[in-house]
């Protein structure tokens, strides 16, 4: 097999012919006369003018092709303490009836349909459901409270929404139900009906004349064949977290989607027909689109859902346990996880209790892999560790080490070399390009390749102004690094107010908004500060009315919970502290990066535009009294 570097080269060189050549690797209901369609430039569409549909290339065909009996999805549910497995064929019989009902009830190609579940078959199900009739669904992750889902709900218009009655959290039962109905009383939008899988740990209330159960709805319903639609056609769009409280909701084309998943799952997974593979993430997250349901599914692999947590479900070892059950190939984590992992089994005696015979490459992103992580996971695993670096707008790998190709030498902090369809760039302030070394922003060559989001929900100027202004001919991917003499990439930073927590992707502007809204706060600022475990998590600085004269204690609580109730407790929003003033530029900027550095200890330089440096003094007292580090200028 040609190695990476001929294969790079031959996408650069003939790009048409290398995603024609991929597309061939799909079932046409109608062939792309062509790859790339460039009419709307700067938003690009890809095998326009095919029809084809996903939920057939993720399912029925593997039935045709005598996959039948393979397991297609594995549930595995340390929380529920059960294990269940599903065919293909049973898979297209459950996603043929759910379609079925969905259609009967009037739901057809184009319409949204909002899917709020736990890790769950059920939740893959419903994605396929819709692929089937050509619907375009959301899917919104559980850990976000009813303010998120209502304003989700608002921006696209579903027609309906398919939920769980409940969601398992270690100890503690996530009530979806009360959640949506409650998002439902809060939105404009109003949907024609509810779809509600009953789970036994909790049972909901149907509201009549609006809600279905998932079983009654389906019965007597005559099962829905494949919609072809165009290749361009929307497959769903994903909320990601943008600067505001407003999220982007991120669209993905079905043809490309498909085209470029399926090339991915051999070339960088290397996953075939039959294989095991395992993303520990969830469906609510790009992760979890693209390889929990689309990617393995394509290849006609088994995907497991896993309902559990790496530590506490009920230990360290669980994660080898799946391995070792289920034949796992390959596993697609958060560097969180493994943290979590290594923290409560330093030298990695779990990992000795499994047989991990079958077990072939560790994968990891959603945040920086640090190097203590890696290094861990080498050593007791005994398989490659392999980083790579994407983004919910990407839908795949930026730059990943492609082991389905050649294995490149591993560079510990980096996620290796730029994938074929991305041509990387490392810009300065100026647009220009730096030297090898030299840290700047990272910006993709136009066009994004296939399955990359060609724009954002009913939000094209927001999609030019978010990604494509600042450095024109590119987007610009809001991460800051650089790459070096051998073309590896190292990504450092976020250029934008997006922080990372445990692998979630947040937006401390969307926190701020929630805090500016407490009676007493005048002003605030979030940020990310170092965590151990989670890479990041928010802080909260607070400046308060200069009426308020309630106990500093009290209002921070009520700033915790306020955040938990309106974001989620996803958003992991623990710690606050009251300041009189915050740092600021002379134009009114708050230094946000300036006053992370100080809470983490690293040195800094003042800023040459800061207003009053003094301030400083009285934030590195406040965040020296909540246990962080403090001044080091
Ligand atoms: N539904 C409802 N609540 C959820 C949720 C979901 N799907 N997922 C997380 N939450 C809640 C958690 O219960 C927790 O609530 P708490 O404040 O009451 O404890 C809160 O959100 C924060 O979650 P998290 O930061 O994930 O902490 P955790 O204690 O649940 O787990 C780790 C810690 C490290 C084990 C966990 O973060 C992890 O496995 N991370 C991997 C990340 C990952 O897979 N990311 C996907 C991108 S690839
Ligand atoms: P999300 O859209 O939620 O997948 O988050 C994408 C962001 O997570 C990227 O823009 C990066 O900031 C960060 N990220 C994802 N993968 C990596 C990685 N391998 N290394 C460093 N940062 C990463």
């Amino acid at each position: 097999m040609a190695g990476y570097a001929s294969v790079y080269a031959a996408w650069k060189s003939d790009p048409e012919a290398f995603w024609m050549d991929a597309a061939r690797r799909i079932d046409w209901d109608t062939e792309p006369s062509k790859a790339l369609f460039d009419a709307r430039a700067p938003s690009f569409a890809w095998f326009a003018d095919a029809k084809v549909n996903s939920c057939f290339n993720a399912v029925d065909r593997h039935v045709a092709q005598g996959r039948g009996d393979q397991l297609a999805i594995v549930h595995d549910s340390p929380i529920t303490h059960s294990t269940r497995g599903i065919t293909y064929a049973e898979l297209r019989e459950r996603v043929a009836s759910l379609a079925g009902a969905l259609r009967a009830k009037g739901v057809r190609k184009g319409d949204r349909v909002i899917i709020y579940m736990p890790m769950v078959p059920e939740a893959l199900e419903a994605m396929l459901a819709c692929a089937r009739l050509g619907a375009i669904h959301s899917v919104v992750f559980g850990g976000f409270a009813a303010h998120e889902l209502a304003v989700r709900i608002d921006d696209a218009k579903p027609k309906a929404i398919i939920a769980a009655s409940c969601g398992l959290e270690p100890g503690r039962i996530v009530h979806y139900k009360p959640l949506l109905d409650a998002a439902l009383a809060s939105a404009s939008h109003q949907v024609d009906f509810c779809v509600i899988l009953q789970r036994e740990q909790e049972v909901a209330q149907l509201v009549e004349g609006r809600d279905v159960g998932w079983h009654a709805f389906q019965y007597g319903v005559e099962p829905a064949d494949c919609v072809p639609v165009e290749g361009d056609h929307p497959a769903y769009i994903l909320y990601t977290s943008g600067t505001t409280g407003q999220p982007k909701g991120v669209v993905r084309d079905t043809a490309g989607h498909m085209v470029a998943l399926q090339w991915t799952m051999k070339s960088i997974y290397n996953i075939d027909a039959g294989d095991v593979f395992w993303a520990a993430s969830d469906v609510g997250w790009v992760v979890g689109h693209s390889y929990i349901c689309y990617g393995p599914l394509l290849a006609g692999a088994t995907t497991i859902v896993f309902e559990g947590k790496p530590v506490g479900t009920p230990d360290a070892g669980t994660f080898w346990r799946v391995i070792e059950e289920h034949g796992v190939k390959a596993l697609f984590t958060a560097p969180t996880a493994l943290r979590a992992i290594k923290r409560e089994d330093p030298h990695g005696e779990r990992v000795r209790d499994y047989d991990l015979a079958r077990f072939e490459a560790l994968f990891l992103a959603g945040e920086r892999a640090d190097p203590d992580t890696v290094t861990w996971a080498q050593q007791h695993l005994g398989v490659p560790v392999i980083d790579h670096w994407w983004q919910t707008e990407t839908g795949w790998a930026i730059a990943a080490n492609p082991l389905g190709i050649e294995q490149l030498p591993v560079k510990i902090g980096s996620p290796s070399v730029m994938m074929p369809g991305y041509e990387v760039h490392v810009l300065d302030e100026a647009g220009e390009r730096c030297d090898p070394g030299t840290l700047g922003s990272i910006a993709i060559k136009l066009p994004l390749p296939p399955g990359t989001l060609p724009t954002l929900w009913n939000a094209d100027e927001r999609f030019r102004r978010a990604y494509l202004e600042r450095f024109p001919g590119y987007y610009e991917t809001g991460d800051a690094g650089y790459i070096d003499d051998d073309g590896y990439l190292f990504i450092m930073a976020r250029t934008d107010d997006v922080i990372n927590v445990a692998g979630h992707r947040l937006s401390t502007g969307a926190m701020e908004e929630v805090l500016a809204s407490h009676p007493d706060v005048a002003e605030c600022a979030v940020l990310g500060v170092a965590d151990a475990l989670r890479g990041q998590v928010p802080l909260g600085l607070l400046c308060l009315n200069k009426t308020s004269q309630r106990p500093h204690d009290e209002i921070i609580k009520e700033c915790v919970a306020l955040v938990r109730d309106r974001i989620g407790p996803v958003a992991a929003f623990k710690r606050a502290g009251v300041v009189e003033r915050l740092p600021k530029t002379r134009s009114g900027k708050i230094l946000r990066g300036t006053i992370a550095k100080i809470a983490d200890g690293t040195p800094f330089k003042m800023p040459a535009t800061i207003d009053d440096p003094a301030i400083l003094d009285d934030i590195a007292t406040v965040l020296r009294a909540l246990g962080y580090a403090g001044d080091k200028r």
